[in-house]
């Protein structure tokens, strides 16, 4: 049969050519191109398939037949080609994107309290736990708060325009955190046991004097307070601040608005009293001033004239230049992070 062999030779040279295309295409638009070839509305294929019907009936059968057997290979061979260059097409991108979860993360910045804020928030919080409460006052006060009220006359040196900030001539940054305590005292009756944190100002800037810098002020006035409440006070502070048994010392000193008053000194936290160049050869280091309430500020906020008091005033920077060994102010305030960070557990 002539006709069956030559449609049998056609259709085998069309599968000798198409399954190795097919095989060979390197990606899925080539492959389409093929598929259009061979199976596309004018595809070698479909060309020969149309032609079945035009055939001798004797041949129509078999050819027929084998023409879609090979359309179902080819396709076939289509698909396989196809899903094996999606597969490669994923591997490719798994490998051009992968994400390397093995790597390290970049390391995160963070954040830590100013020494200073750290400090300050210790100090509060040892006063806290021994019953004090916190107030709060303007930094821009009344001159009668930040001097007349608190016995300091006109004539006093610390009223000088060297070292005050003034506004008005009624007005100054406050140059101490005591004027709080007039203002708690006019604000409530006693007992007071109060600490007051916050700014201050002076006229002054060198290696130990910033003309912004941070006090807490205490004070505690109730009937029957003595000089040995306000050392056992004082004491119990540092020795939750400095460490159990610091040596504290008092020294008789002045100020307007208590009698007596106290310098108060700690045993040096670097020599531990021998003698080196922080406590410049004494074995003290000051950390506050302290006394009395003067009864001229209890008759000036109005309180009973038997009524008795301590107070006390002690500045932060300089406490935390102690405790970490700084000798310069101004590094609290340049705010060099190569500096801040050598504080990170605050
Ligand atoms: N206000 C004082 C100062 O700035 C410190 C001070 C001394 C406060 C004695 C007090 C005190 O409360 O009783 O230098």
């Amino acid at each position: 049969m002539k006709g069956t062999e030559r449609a049998e030779q056609e259709l085998k040279a069309l599968e000798a050519s198409a399954l190795p295309a097919i095989d060979g295409a390197s990606d899925p638009e080539a492959l389409e191109q093929i598929r259009i070839r061979i199976l596309g509305r004018k595809g070698e294929l479909t060309e020969i398939l149309r032609g079945v019907g035009a055939l001798p009936p004797e041949i129509r059968r078999e050819v027929g037949q084998q023409a879609n057997a090979l359309k179902a290979r080819i396709e076939a061979a289509l698909e396989a080609r196809q899903q094996a260059l999606r597969a490669a097409l994923l591997d490719e991108l798994a490998v051009r994107e992968a994400i390397d979860i093995t790597l390290p993360g970049r390391p995160i910045q963070r954040g830590s309290l100013h020494p200073i804020t750290a400090t300050l928030y210790e100090i509060v919080e040892i006063f806290q736990r021994l019953g004090f409460s916190v107030a709060e006052g303007p930094e821009v006060e009344l001159d009668y708060y930040n001097f007349e009220a608190l016995n300091i006359p006109k004539d006093h040196p610390a009223r000088d325009m060297q070292d005050t900030f003034y506004i008005t001539d009624d007005v100054v940054l406050r140059t101490h955190t005591s004027p709080v305590q007039i203002r708690v005292m006019e604000a409530q009756p006693p007992p007071v046991k109060i600490v007051a944190p916050g700014r201050v100002y002076r006229r002054d800037a060198d290696p130990t004097h910033s003309p912004m810098f941070h006090q807490v002020e205490g004070l505690l006035v109730d009937y029957g307070v003595s000089f040995a409440d306000l050392k056992a006070t004082l004491q119990a502070f540092v020795d939750e601040f400095f460490g159990a048994g610091t040596h504290l010392r008092f020294r008789p000193s002045y100020f307007p608005f208590t009698e007596p008053s106290a310098e108060v000194d700690i045993g040096c936290v670097m020599c531990t009293g021998a003698g080196c160049r922080v406590c410049k050869g004494s074995g003290y280091l000051e950390i506050l001033g302290a006394g009395m309430v003067d009864p001229e500020v209890f008759r000036v906020v109005g309180y009973d004239p038997e009524i008795t008091g301590f107070a006390f005033g002690m500045g932060v920077e300089r406490i935390a230049m102690l405790r970490y060994g700084i000798d310069d102010i101004r590094l609290f305030f340049e705010n060099d992070l190569r500096f801040l960070q050598q504080f990170p557990a605050l």
